[in-house]
């Protein structure tokens, strides 16, 4: 066997131990279920064995769940199915076999990591951080499809089992022990094989039983709760799993047998739909862009220049995750209101005083830039402005030590030009974070022919660093996502200029997923940002004329009360008609087709590494719903 050990001692006890060969954490593979299924069939048949116990052969690490892109090899329901089946056949073995059996974990238990652990009649986890256990599938639009859903519910009963699935997040040992899903917790790894045998010895070879939980007197406002907490801005035609979860427990929760044999019909349908599609593809770009900014960019002191809404932020944001940071601005209020408004970030986001004190001592006033000569990295975020901007880098390279990276925030200035004030052009990279930055997950990191290629990789590493999501993108312009939304809201413009509503323009993307529809979106940004972020790329001349003629009656959008919507407060003022759907959809469609044609665009020329990095740029800079995983692949589904 590959993947799995197997060893009887003198007592009668079978150790197995998962190990999955070539890779560096265990998840369940086809392969590895192959093997395990060939492993149980023969321990049914082996009546001397006195007991069961499994353990993971990589230390501090359990099983990570299934194998997410295996997922794409089965192509559809009757093929999932036929996977589900075997997987229920395996744990309903294993489940069923006539002695004790124990599991000892250490580390991640989740998803398929989680459901096979359950069919052992007892737990032990070590009380370690590094265990967390919980079920994930929500977020890939799917529900436990190996047995757990009723396992997991046989344990912990209603209302966690409904946590547990609905939210995917997982819990510590500390909590896992609370709740009843485990039974068990010892300190250390090295504990977990002295615990499982002294728990099979005291069994005496006789299976335990777990009794079942009764349903709660409660349980019609735990669902009602649940429902309001998980349901209540989701949409069953987006994401159904959070549905088909709720619908699944009310319907077993009086047999939790009967809970994990429905998987068997219902996993397939959740597993081939649209939504589970998408969040499957989005699970893969998130996973691409982390593992693209892992490691350590070498940067220990950052310095900022320009303390306004991005550099104050960037400065505060930064000093928060650890950096030392020094913030200069022309203008010291700026610098004075960046430093009060780290203060309210850090109350809201670290809430302890000790926190919030260490990160306000990292963060450091400094009109006169002397920062600049110790800094690792500088980022300049002045005004937008090539002049302004280049003075800056003429002076920013004369200060900064020979090895620090030179980045601009710049949002549409080509790099190149602002190379040509450097001695050494190769150490400009462009670190282009999106408005709000503590909130936007986004980072474009933007190179040029000159840049340095270990110049933009320390980028890429310093935004992992501040754990944010950070996309390779050549300098061009609107760079990756201003190149493909501004030419869909002037789309979206355009067609209200034509005579469409704009109260049905913005419902068909609303109704699509997105958190607001393009003219919303217009005002939102600001009509005046939404017309000087365009210019690089050229604005349509009826659109620019509409976007000028607003902003010269002073109505910028929410940020001046109208644009074109009133605004009240953070609202905007809109009817939001019903349309029928149909009508949406098909207009939604139209709507997108300029955001498709600028990310496939993109990709040709280069500007992105491939289609994977345009869709979760996308996703993670704009809004763009991720169950629909991202423009281009939603297209390429469209086609099918
Ligand atoms: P802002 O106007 O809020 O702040 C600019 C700051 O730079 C001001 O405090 C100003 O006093 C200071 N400044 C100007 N010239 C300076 C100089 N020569 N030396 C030192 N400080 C100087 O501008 P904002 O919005 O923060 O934009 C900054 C940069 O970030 C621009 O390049 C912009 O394109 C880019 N950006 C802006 C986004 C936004 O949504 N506001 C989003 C992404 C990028």
């Amino acid at each position: 066997m590959a993947h799995w050990k197997m060893d009887c001692d003198a007592d009668g006890y079978v150790w197995l131990t998962i190990d999955v060969a070539d890779k560096s954490v265990n998840v369940l593979t086809h392969e590895v279920l192959d093997e395990l299924d060939e492993l149980v069939s023969n321990l049914s048949k082996q009546e001397e064995i006195k007991g069961l116990a499994l353990l993971s052969g990589k230390s501090g690490g359990f099983v990570y769940g299934a194998d997410v892109r295996q997922f794409e090899l089965l192509k559809d329901a009757e093929t999932v199915a036929t996977h589900i089946n075997k997987a229920h056949h395996i744990m309903n073995s294993i489940a069923n076999l006539p002695y004790p059996t124990v599991v000892g974990i250490e580390g991640i238990a989740v998803g398929g990591g989680l459901e096979l652990p359950l069919v052992f009649d007892h737990i032990i986890v070590t009380a370690s951080p590094k265990t967390q256990l919980g079920f994930p599938e929500v977020g890939l639009g799917i529900l436990p499809g190996y047995g757990g859903s009723g396992r997991a519910y046989r344990r912990v009963g209603l209302a966690m089992a409904l946590e547990l699935m609905l939210t995917g997040k997982s819990v510590d040992a500390n909590k896992a022990f609370a709740i009843g899903l485990v039974d068990q917790l010892v300190d250390n790894e090295g504990e977990l094989r002295d615990a499982a045998k002294a728990w099979l010895k005291a069994q005496n070879g006789v299976k335990p039983q777990r009794d079942m939980q009764p349903v709660p007197d409660d349980a019609d406002a735990i669902f009602r709760a649940a429902g309001d907490a998980h349901l209540s801005r989701a949409r069953a035609d987006h994401t159904p799993a959070p549905f088909a979860i709720i619908d699944h427990i009310r319907d077993h929760m009086t047999d939790p047998q009967a809970m994990t044999d429905a998987e068997l019909i219902i996993f397939p349908a959740l597993m081939t739909s649209p939504a589970s599609k998408g969040l499957r593809r989005l699970f893969d770009y998130k996973d691409k862009v982390r593992k693209s900014g892992r490691g350590d960019s070498g940067v220990k002191h950052l310095h900022v220049i320009g303390g306004g809404v991005m550099g104050g932020d960037i400065a505060a944001y930064s000093a928060m995750s650890g950096f030392t940071v020094t913030l200069s601005d022309q203008n010291p209020d700026a610098i004075d209101k960046a430093i009060e408004r780290a203060k309210v970030l850090y109350e809201r986001r670290l809430k302890t005083e000790d926190k919030i004190a260490d990160a306000m001592a990292r963060l450091t006033a400094d009109p006169d830039g002397h920062g600049m000569a110790k800094a690792d990295l500088i980022i300049e975020a002045v005004a937008e402005r090539l002049d302004v901007k280049q003075a800056v880098f003429r002076d920013m390279e004369s200060r900064a030590k020979s090895d620090a990276i030179l980045a601009t925030n710049t949002s549409s200035i080509p790099l190149a030009s602002i190379a040509e004030v450097l001695t050494h052009p190769e150490r400009l990279v462009g670190i282009h974070f999106f408005n709000p930055m503590p909130v936007l997950p986004l980072v474009e990191i933007i190179w040029a022919d000159t840049t340095a290629a270990a110049i933009t990789d320390r980028a890429m590493r310093f935004a992992g660093q501040l754990k944010k999501m950070p996309i390779r993108c050549k300098s061009a312009p609107g760079f990756m996502v201003n190149r493909a939304l501004l030419p869909y809201i002037y789309g979206g413009i355009d067609k209200m200029l034509a005579g469409t509503d704009a109260d049905r323009i913005d419902e068909a993307m609303v109704d699509y997923g997105m958190p607001m529809g393009p003219i919303e979106l217009a005002d939102q940004i600001g009509l005046d940002v939404t017309l000087d972020a365009g210019l690089p790329l050229g604005v349509p001349d009826q659109v620019a004329a509409v976007l000028q003629d607003h902003i010269d009656q002073g109505k910028l959008g929410r940020k001046s009360g109208s644009g074109f919507y009133q605004w009240d407060g953070k609202k905007a003022i809109r009817p939001r008609h019903q349309y029928p759907a149909g009508e949406l959809a098909a207009l939604a469609e139209e709507l997108l087709l300029p955001m498709i044609e600028e990310c496939q665009s993109a990709v040709d020329e280069g500007v992105v590494e491939n289609a994977d990095m345009a869709d979760a740029g996308m996703i993670f800079g704009t809004g763009f719903p991720g169950f629909r995983g991202g423009p281009l692949f939603w297209a390429s589904q469209q086609k099918k």
